[in-house]
């Protein structure tokens, strides 16, 4: 629908803003649930293109999100042992989730290639963007 478009094209444009003003965002995207199935389906992103566009509950930084309901920050991605990568470059990573209504619905996914560069002050700008995007969602 119209009102879908319009939604993926602003979420482009945050992925946008957020790559190319914080120079230690180097891969921006978004993932949400797909409908009643415990699995992520990759949204509007801005970076190498990944392999990665279903993942499931519990798989990787973006799947433990998905179930824990809890931010998730990696300064080390090479010290975690469910992880999925994406590209050789990326060091770290923050996922910070989406609620709706108090649900869990999806998440914004951000990788780095500078070593442990997110802190609680990516958490709150992160949240603050999240909490935007509940907003709007169809
Ligand atoms: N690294 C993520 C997978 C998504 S990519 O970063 C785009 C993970 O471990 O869930």
């Amino acid at each position: 629908s119209n009102t879908e478009k319009t939604v993926n094209e602003r979420l482009l444009n945050i992925c946008e803003l957020l790559e190319t003003h914080i120079e230690y965002y180097n891969w921006v995207g978004f993932y949400f649930r797909n409908g009643d199935k415990e699995e992520l389906l990759l949204g509007p992103y801005v970076g190498a293109p990944t392999d990665h566009t279903v993942i499931p509950f519990g798989k990787g930084i973006c799947g433990q999100v998905a179930v824990s309901n809890k931010n998730f920050v990696v300064p080390d991605v090479s010290a975690q042992d469910n992880y999925i990568a994406c590209s050789i470059t990326v060091k770290s990573e923050i996922v910070i989730p989406i609620f709706v209504d108090g649900k869990n619905i999806g998440q914004i996914d951000i990788d780095s290639n500078t070593p442990d560069p997110f802190t609680e002050a990516d958490e709150r700008f992160l949240e603050y963007v999240c909490n935007e995007v509940s907003k709007i969602l169809p």
